[in-house]
C-alpha cells in the first residue's frame, strides 16, 4: 500500500529544493558567494565620461562647427582659432537665454532677440551690448585625443 503524501509535505519539499538550488547558483568554485566589495568598486566607471562631438576635420582653422552639447542638449559652437587649438561655447545668450548664431568666419556671435553681439572668444561687444546685462558666453570644456574632440 502506497503512503499518501499530504499537500503540506509537497509544498515544504518544493521550497527546500528551491532554496538549495538558489544557494548553489550563488556560489562559485572557490566557495565564495559573488564578487567582493573590491571587485565591485574596481568595476565602477572612474571619472567623467567624455562624448566625442567632432573630429578635427570637421572644424578647419578659422571656421565654426555647430554641434549639440551632449550635457545640455543645446546647440554649441566649436572653433579652431589656431592649428591644434580647439574652443567651444554654448549658444545660450547670457542676456535672456536666446540662441546666438555664430559668424561663419568665426569672428563672433550675434543674438537676434535683443541685438547682443559677442567677439570671437565669447565676450560681449560693449558697443552693441552696453544696455544689455550680457556676460561672456559659457565655455565648454573639451578633451582632444588624436583627431577626436570630446565634451566631458
Ligand atoms: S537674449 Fe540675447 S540679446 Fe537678449
Amino acid at each position: 500500500m502506497a503512503k499518501q503524501i499530504g499537500r503540506r509535505q509537497v509544498l515544504t519539499a518544493g521550497a527546500a529544493g528551491v532554496a538549495i538550488a538558489s544557494l548553489a547558483a550563488c556560489s562559485n568554485s572557490t566557495g565564495a558567494s559573488g564578487p567582493t566589495e573590491e571587485e565591485l568598486a574596481s568595476s565602477k566607471p572612474t571619472g567623467p565620461t567624455t562624448k566625442v562631438v567632432a573630429t578635427a576635420a570637421d572644424v578647419p582653422v578659422g571656421t565654426v562647427f555647430k554641434f549639440t552639447d551632449p550635457n545640455s542638449g543645446m546647440p554649441a559652437y566649436l572653433m579652431q582659432p589656431a592649428a591644434g587649438t580647439f574652443i567651444a561655447y554654448s549658444s545660450k545668450c547670457t542676456h535672456q537665454g536666446c540662441i546666438v548664431e555664430a559668424n561663419q568666419d568665426a569672428s563672433g556671435f550675434a543674438c537676434a532677440c535683443h541685438g547682443a553681439k559677442y567677439d570671437s572668444v565669447g565676450v560681449p561687444d560693449e558697443s552693441t551690448s552696453k544696455n544689455l546685462t550680457a556676460t561672456p558666453l559659457a565655455k565648454i570644456a573639451l578633451t582632444v585625443a588624436g583627431d577626436q574632440i570630446s565634451v566631458a
